[in-house]
C-alpha cells in the first residue's frame, strides 16, 4: 500500500494549496474543487452542501441525456425527480427521447438532513464493474461524490455486488439568509464541462458572474474542474436550457491563472477550465491510480466501461409477494419494487413477444411474452405514462399489479407488468365463453372482493402520499393462477390532497366508465377516496349479480346496476327478489345470509350522498368478515338447504 500512501501525500499538498486559496476568499458553499476524485479521503465539502439556510426547499439539477437516460421518464427515474414536471421545464415531451447530450434541468426537493443538504434518490448496481466512483462520476454525472456515497451507503467500498442498492445523495442547495436578500430565489446544480468557463456558465443561465463566484466561495483566479458541481444562484424559475455544441476537449496551451485578462475586458475576472499541462498530469496520476485501485478491487481486469454501453443486465422478475392476508404492506416490499423497476432494451421486449406477433396479443396493445423466464404482460402505450409508472415504482401490495419495468421506444412507453393468468374479473363474470368454462364460485367471488379492498385501502391509507384510483371496474381487475385480484391501470389514479377536508378535490376533467361514476363527480367533477368506495359497491354487485355495470337497452334505456340495488333490499320478500337478483350461474350454491351482508355492504357503497358510505377501511373490516364465514360455510349445507325448502314448496 506503499503506493497509495505517497500518491496521498501529494494529494495532500495540493489540497493545502487550494485550500488556503479558498480560505481567502468567503463564500456561500464550497466547490468541490476535484476533492471528488479522492474517494478514500474525507473531506467535508465532498460530504454535501452545508445546511445554511432553510430546512428545505425546491432546487434544481443539471443532467446531459445519455443513450441510456434519454427521456424525462427515465431520467425522473434515476433523480428521483417527476417526469411530467421535466418534461414541463424543458419544453418537451414525456416520453419522446431526448438527444444524447443534451442540457435537461431537473427539479427536485432539497432538504437538509443533519449537516448537508441533499435530494435522496437510490440505484441498483447493474454491472460488477462498477464502483462508488463511477455511479458518482459516470451514472450521476458528478451530482454526487463518492466520499457522501460511503458515508451514506453500509457497503464496503471493495464489496459491491450486483444488485446492491444504493442510497444516492445527489448535492443540492438552499439559498442562504445573504442570498435571498439579494433576490436568490432557487440555487441550481450544474456540471461543469469541458470548455464551460465561469462565463459561458452565467451566460447559459441569464445570471450575473459575480453571484456564482460567490455562490460557490471562488475567486477570479480559481480553478474550476470538469464533472463537478457548480451552484448557479437564480432569481427565476429556469427555463430550458438552449442547446449549445459543447466543444470537444481542446488542448489549449497552459494558462498561467496569475495573469490578469486584457485590459480591453477589463474588471472581467476568468477562471480557467484546468486543461493546463500540470493539471492535466495530477488529473492523469490520478485517474491511473484509480483505475489501478478499481482493477485491484474488482480484480476483473477490465477498464471502466464506457457509460452508454452499460445497460442493465438483471432482470429482477421475483415472483408474486407471498399470499398472505394482513401481511401485505411491507416497507421491505416497498423498498424492492422502488429499486427493482428495470430499464429493458427494446430488442428485449421484441424478442419476448416474437416481434410483438398476433400469438402473443393478449388484448388491445397489450402482449405476453416470456422475459428471463418469467411470463410478462407487455403493454404498449403512447402519451404520457408518467403517472402510471410514479405511481406503480412505489407501490409493493399483492393485490395491486406490480410493474417490474419499461422501456421508452420511438414516442411509445412499454409498460412491462407481472402476468395474470386468469385475465379480468370483467372477462370471468361476463364472456360467455369463460362462463362455461370456469365460473367463479361464491368464495372465490367474495376472496376477489376482500383482495380488492385490501388494494384499495392500502392506496387510500397506507401510501404516501395516499392514492385515489378514480378508474376501478371490472375490466381493471386481474385475476392471476389462483383466482387472487391483482388492481391494475392507474393512469387517471391521483394523489389525496386536502386530507383535512377529507380529501375533497374538484376537477373539470371528468372521465370514467358508464355505470361506474359516483354521482357527485358526474355531476360536479368532486374527487375523494368515496369515488372509489362508490366504484368498489358496484364491483361487489357485478360479483353478486354477474351483470355489468351499465346495461344499453334502446327501449328502456340505459339500465344501471347501482340503481337496482335499492330495490332488492327494500320492502317485501327480500329473500325472494335477492334470490333473483344474484348470478344464476353460482346455481343457489351460496349462503344466502352472507349475499344479504355483501348486498347490504355493496347498497351503502353506492350510497347516492358521499358523506354515507363507508370507508375503505370500513368496508375492508367487514369484508374480512364475511370472507371467514364464507370459508366456514360448507356448500353441502346451503345444497341440503336449499333442497328441503324446494321439497317443502
Ligand atoms: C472518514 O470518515 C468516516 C466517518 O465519517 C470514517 O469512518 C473513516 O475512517 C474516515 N476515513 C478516513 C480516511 O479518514
Ligand atoms: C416549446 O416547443 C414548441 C415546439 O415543440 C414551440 O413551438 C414553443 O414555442 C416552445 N415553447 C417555449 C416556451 O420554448
Ligand atoms: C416536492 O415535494 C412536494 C410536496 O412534498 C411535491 O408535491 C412535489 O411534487 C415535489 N417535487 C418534486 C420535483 O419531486
Ligand atoms: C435522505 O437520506 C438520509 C440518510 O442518508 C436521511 O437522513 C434523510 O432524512 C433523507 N432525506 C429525506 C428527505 O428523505
Ligand atoms: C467521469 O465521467 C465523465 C463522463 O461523465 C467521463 O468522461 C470521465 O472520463 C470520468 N472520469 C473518470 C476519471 O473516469
Ligand atoms: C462482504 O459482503 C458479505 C456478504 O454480502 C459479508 O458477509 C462480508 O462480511 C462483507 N465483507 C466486508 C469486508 O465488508
Ligand atoms: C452578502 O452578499 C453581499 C453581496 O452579494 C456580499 O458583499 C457580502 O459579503 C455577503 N455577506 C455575507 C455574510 O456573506
Amino acid at each position: 500500500m506503499e503506493f497509495s500512501t505517497s500518491s496521498n501525500l501529494s494529494f495532500f499538498f495540493l489540497l493545502l494549496c487550494v485550500s488556503i486559496i479558498l480560505l481567502l476568499s468567503e463564500g456561500q458553499q464550497s466547490y468541490v474543487n476535484n476533492k471528488q476524485l479522492d474517494c478514500y479521503n474525507n473531506y467535508s465539502v465532498t460530504d454535501g452542501f452545508l445546511c445554511n439556510g432553510p430546512q428545505r426547499c425546491n432546487s434544481y439539477l443539471a443532467f446531459r441525456s445519455t443513450p441510456l437516460y434519454d427521456s424525462p421518464a427515465i431520467i425522473a427515474y434515476l433523480l428521483g425527480s417527476e417526469a411530467s414536471a421535466i418534461a414541463q421545464i424543458n419544453n418537451i415531451s414525456d416520453v419522446n427521447k431526448i438527444p444524447t447530450d443534451t442540457q435537461i434541468l431537473v427539479p427536485v426537493n432539497c432538504s437538509c438532513s443533519a449537516t448537508f443538504y441533499q435530494h435522496n434518490t437510490s440505484y441498483t448496481l447493474k454491472d460488477a464493474s462498477e464502483t462508488y466512483f463511477t455511479v458518482a462520476n459516470n451514472t450521476f454525472q458528478g451530482l454526487t461524490t463518492c466520499q457522501a456515497l460511503m458515508h451514506q451507503n453500509p457497503y464496503d467500498s471493495r464489496n459491491l455486488s450486483v444488485d446492491s442498492q444504493l442510497l444516492v445523495p445527489l448535492r443540492c442547495a438552499c439559498p442562504s439568509r445573504n442570498q435571498t436578500a439579494n433576490g436568490v430565489r432557487f440555487l441550481l446544480t450544474d456540471l461543469v464541462d469541458w470548455g464551460d468557463s465561469i462565463s459561458s456558465i452565467a451566460q447559459t443561465f441569464g445570471v450575473d458572474e459575480q453571484s456564482i463566484y460567490d455562490a460557490n466561495g471562488l475567486s477570479w483566479n480559481s480553478l474550476i474542474y470538469p464533472f463537478t458541481p457548480l451552484l448557479v444562484p437564480l432569481k427565476t424559475e429556469p427555463t430550458k436550457i438552449p442547446t449549445t455544441q459543447s466543444p470537444a476537449p481542446s488542448i489549449s496551451p497552459p494558462v498561467e491563472p496569475s495573469i490578469v485578462p486584457e485590459s480591453n475586458k477589463s474588471s472581467k475576472k476568468w477562471v480557467f477550465i484546468a486543461v493546463g499541462i500540470g493539471a492535466a498530469l495530477i488529473l492523469l496520476a490520478l485517474s491511473g491510480f484509480l483505475i489501478w485501485f478499481f482493477r485491484l478491487r474488482s480484480q476483473r481486469g477490465k477498464p471502466l466501461p464506457p457509460q452508454g454501453k452499460r445497460l442493465p443486465e438483471s432482470v429482477n422478475y421475483t415472483a408474486a409477494a407471498s399470499e398472505n392476508y394482513s401481511g401485505s404492506v411491507s416497507s421491505q416490499g416497498l423498498r424492492n419494487v422502488v429499486e427493482s423497476l428495470t430499464l429493458y432494451k427494446f430488442e428485449e421486449l421484441q424478442k419476448a413477444t416474437g416481434f410483438f406477433s398476433e400469438a402473443h396479443r393478449i388484448k388491445g396493445s397489450v402482449y405476453h411474452g416470456a422475459i428471463k423466464g418469467d411470463t410478462a404482460a407487455i403493454k404498449r402505450m403512447r402519451g404520457d405514462v408518467s403517472n402510471e409508472i410514479t405511481i406503480l415504482k412505489q407501490i409493493s401490495h399483492s393485490h395491486v399489479i406490480r410493474l417490474s419495468g419499461f422501456c421508452v421506444h420511438e414516442g411509445n412507453t412499454y409498460l412491462v407488468y407481472e402476468f395474470a393468468e386468469n385475465g379480468s374479473l370483467s372477462e370471468c363474470l361476463h364472456e360467455k365463453s369463460y362462463r362455461n368454462s370456469s365460473c367463479l364460485g361464491w368464495k372465490q367471488r367474495i376472496q376477489i372482493a376482500y383482495d380488492v379492498a385490501d388494494g384499495l385501502n392500502y392506496l387510500h391509507n397506507y401510501t404516501n402520499p395516499p392514492y385515489i384510483h378514480k378508474d376501478l371496474k371490472s375490466t381493471n381487475i386481474l385475476l392471476d393462477r389462483n383466482f387472487r385480484a391483482k388492481i391494475a391501470n392507474f393512469g387517471l389514479a391521483r394523489t389525496v390532497e386536502n386530507q383535512d377536508e377529507g380529501g375533497l378535490q374538484l376537477t373539470r376533467h371528468v372521465v370514467g366508465t358508464q355505470g361506474y361514476m359516483a354521482p357527485e363527480y358526474l355531476e360536479n367533477g368532486v374527487v375523494t377516496p368515496k369515488l372509489d368506495v362508490f366504484t368498489f359497491g358496484v364491483v361487489i354487485l357485478e360479483l353478486l349479480s354477474g351483470r355489468e355495470a351499465a346495461s344499453g337497452d334502446e327501449k328502456k334505456g340505459e339500465l344501471l346496476l347501482s340503481a337496482s340495488i335499492e330495490q332488492v333490499l327494500e320492502g317485501e320478500n327480500v329473500r325472494e327478489k335477492l334470490r333473483g337478483f344474484i348470478d344464476p350461474s353460482l346455481r343457489h350454491e351460496y349462503p344466502l345470509d352472507l349475499a344479504f351482508s355483501m348486498a347490504q355492504l355493496a347498497k351503502n357503497c353506492v350510497a347516492h350522498d358521499l358523506n354515507s358510505r363507508p370507508t375503505m377501511a370500513e368496508v375492508f373490516m367487514s369484508l374480512s368478515k364475511i370472507l371467514s364465514s364464507s370459508l366456514d360455510w360448507d356448500p353441502s349445507d346451503e345444497l341440503e338447504h336449499s333442497r328441503s325448502l324446494g321439497h317443502g314448496r
